[in-house]
């Protein structure tokens, strides 16, 4: 069976997007903001439909998307706190939560995540983190993750294959990608050999780590 015919028999069976969502999804697309594929989709809503976290932190807004299809999925509750750089993504994201009446729930931190997750508390832990911003940042980003994790909580990270590029030997790809390669290989060893933590590299989509807090 190839890829593709898995993929596409896969794909049958995905869900309908509530309304809003597809707009904003055929939006995103439109305008080349990189967001959240299906099958990423499908993994945060049967994450969040079994853990039911209470307060999640996603790293990389973009437009929003994510962070509103989580709250979909997400008990009455949750409280969901997103880390955008990108001054023009800012207001469309802003925008975009207001406008899904969903601007309480959604509170979007303006600013460099290596500033903001440092000065976040840990004092009551997210349940779940989302990590999908630039790839090369993960490993710098990992300490302030795990200090902001709570006891059993889960940190899911996208992209970790950057396009099959990681399974390359670093000689094969550009100069400009090897700084990328090299700290997207320490990252998934941190995560896998961290004894703090116990992490599953799932082969879908662009490569998804998921790392449970012991
Ligand atoms: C892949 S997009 C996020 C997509 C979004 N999670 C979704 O699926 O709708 C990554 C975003 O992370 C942002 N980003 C990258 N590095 C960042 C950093 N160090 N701090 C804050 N945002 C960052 C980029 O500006 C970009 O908008």
């Amino acid at each position: 069976m190839t890829d593709e015919r898995l993929q596409t028999f896969l794909h049958s069976f995905d869900k309908e997007l509530p309304e809003y969502l597809r707009k904003l999804e055929k939006y995103a697309k439109e305008t080349d903001v990189p967001i959240i594929r299906p099958q990423m989709q499908n993994l945060l809503r049967f994450l969040i439909t079994w853990k039911k976290p209470l307060r999640i932190l996603e790293v990389g807004t973009a437009i929003g998307f994510s962070a509103l299809f989580m709250s979909e999925y997400a008990p009455k509750d949750c409280h969901i706190t997103t880390i955008e750089k990108y001054e023009k993504r800012i207001p469309l994201a802003k925008e975009n939560f207001s406008k899904a009446e969903k601007a309480d729930i959604i509170t979007l931190l303006e600013g460099d995540a290596a500033d903001i997750l440092s000065s976040l508390s840990p004092d009551e832990g997210f349940d779940l983190i989302f990590m999908d911003a630039a790839k090369g940042q993960y490993i710098h980003f990992l300490e302030n993750i795990i200090r902001l994790l709570s006891p059993n909580g889960i940190i899911v990270s996208d992209n970790i294959l950057q396009e099959g590029e990681l399974l390359e030997s670093k000689y094969a790809i550009t100069r400009r990608n090897r700084t990328i390669h090299n700290r997207m290989r320490e990252y998934i060893y941190a995560l896998t050999h961290d004894d703090r933590l116990e992490t599953i590299i799932l082969p879908i989509a662009d490569g998804i780590t998921l790392s449970v807090r012991k």
